[in-house]
Formats: C-alpha cells, structure tokens, sequence
C-alpha cells in the first residue's frame, strides 16, 4: 500500500474514533476496549511553550516507532508503562491511566534550563542523577516545584512520590544503558507518570511518551545533538538526527534512510 493511500486509511479510521484530547504533538482517541486509549503522533514540533512551532514531515511516525522501542523495553524489565502496542505507523494503544500533573526531569549533565538557572556550563557532568519536578501546566509554563509543593497541594501523596523518584532513576538507568550502547549521551529527560487502578489499589506507571522530543541525546563522540534541540536552537533537519537514532537503535534499516520506513 501506498503512503497516500495509508494516511486516507489511517484518516478514516481516526474519523470514526471520539477524540478524547489534543495536545501539541499528540492527540488521543477513545481505545477499542474499556480502559484503553490510542495515542496519535502529530508531525507538529513546538517549543518555549508553544512560541515556535513547525511541521516537521516524519517526526510523529519515529516517535511512535520510537517510543514503542523504549516503553517496550521498560515494560520488559519490569518497569510498568502504559505501551501496549503500536497499531500503525502514528498511532498506538496505550493504558488509559490519570496523569499525575507533573513533568519529571531526570539530569545526568547540566544543559537547558538548568545551565541558565544555576550558571552551570551545558554538558557539565553532574555529581548524580538529579530529578527536578515542573507542574503541568501550560499557562504558567510549566514551573519548577518541590515536593513540599507537590505534598500540600494534594498533586501526589509522598508514597507516590517515592514511587515516582523510582520509576524515573530506573528509566534514567535504562535509558542510559541503551544510548550508551549506540554512542549517544543521555544528557537529560523527561517523563509523566500515569495512575491506574486495579480494584483497590492504585499503581504509577510511565506514560506520555519517551522519544528525542522529551531527551537530550549527544554522540559521544563529536557532541552533535540529536534531540528536539536541533529544533528550538535552528541546529539542522530534525528528521534527520531522530532517523539516526532510530537507525542506530536498529528501528529503521541500517541503509542511509532519507524518509522514515518501518521494518516488519
Ligand atoms: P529543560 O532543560 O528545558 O528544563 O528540559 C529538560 C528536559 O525535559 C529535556 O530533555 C527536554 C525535556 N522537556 C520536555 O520534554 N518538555 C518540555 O516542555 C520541556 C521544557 C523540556
Ligand atoms: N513541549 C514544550 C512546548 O511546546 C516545550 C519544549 O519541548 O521545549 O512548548
């Protein structure tokens, strides 16, 4: 099949799904079954809480590819995630689960907003991973809280937090193994976590996505980034240096690939 008619295909299929919400660069749908969703990647990129923005053709079919590849792996490990199968090129059914409002950042060296803060020079590595916490929250751009905020307002109890500070250090492990394998630095991440409930009681998984938007990726070697900064900072064609870490992960052919394609 042709990508024309694929797209008019999946188009079809996504018209008859109820469209539960849309964010910058995913929209989710109502899932076949009770308590599953289907998350859609959108090609869009934005970024300073979207003041920049772009289309960037391919980008939402590797982030399904790869984010399926990571999620997979954590799930095989044993750390619990949302993934539970990709269903085509942009779209893949996930656990429906309650967000939990925080964006979790792990960092292994300084770089972003955390070099600007404390006046860290960018690629610094740091004594040990920290976590940092941002609320989720677009109006006020997504701030920086403690835990003492997370506690009193009620956005995760401290059993959660504990949970969730080791739900991020054994992705930020996985995570660093699997890049290090192909010559990339995981510099730093981010992640949410997601609650479901299984009678009576409740368990965090990761959810969202983890893909080079949410990570900082650096070759070892000459420092090149291959992440979303390559599109806040005008760096180059971000389809390219995410297809080179998907090629390098063995997602897509090893053949020097201009345009996405899936194997199997
Ligand atoms: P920062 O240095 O801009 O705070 O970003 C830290 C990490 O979080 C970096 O890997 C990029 C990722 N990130 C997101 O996934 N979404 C966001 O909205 C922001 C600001 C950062
Ligand atoms: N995702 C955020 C936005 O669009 C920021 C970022 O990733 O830099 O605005």
């Amino acid at each position: 099949m042709g990508n024309l008619s694929l797209h008019s295909l999946e188009g079809s299929l996504m018209a008859r799904r109820k469209k539960i919400y849309e964010g910058k660069a995913k929209i989710l749908y109502e899932g076949p079954e009770a308590g599953t969703i289907v998350q859609y990647f959108k090609d869009d990129a934005t970024a300073f809480n979207a003041e920049k923005k772009d289309v960037i053709d391919g980008k939402g079919v590797l982030n399904n590819r790869l984010s399926e590849y990571f999620m997979n792996g954590l799930n095989q490990i044993g750390v619990p995630t949302h993934f539970i199968r990709r269903l085509n090129m942009r779209e893949q059914l996930v656990r429906s689960c309650e967000i939990v409002p925080l964006e979790v950042i792990v960092r292994n060296y300084a770089a972003g907003s955390m070099s600007k803060r404390l006046g860290i020079a960018e690629g610094t590595q740091l004594p040990r991973p920290i976590v940092e916490y941002c609320y989720k929250d677009d109006s006020l751009g997504d701030p920086l809280v403690t835990e003492e905020h997370i506690a009193a307002f009620g956005w995760a109890s401290q059993q959660d937090m504990d949970d969730i500070l080791s739900l991020a250090l054994r992705v930020n492990d996985f995570m660093s193994g699997i890049m290090l394998a192909v010559g990339i630095r995981l510099v730093d991440f981010k992640i949410e976590i997601g609650r479901v409930f299984e009678g009576d009681y409740q368990r965090l998984i990761v959810a969202d996505e983890i893909s080079p938007d949410s990570c900082r990726l650096w070759d070892i070697e000459s420092g090149q980034k291959l992440d979303k900064d390559v599109f806040r900072r005008d760096l180059g064609n971000l389809t390219d240096a995410y297809s080179e870490v998907a090629r390098r992960l063995g997602v897509l052919p090893k053949s020097n690939v201009t345009k996405p394609t899936l194997i199997n």
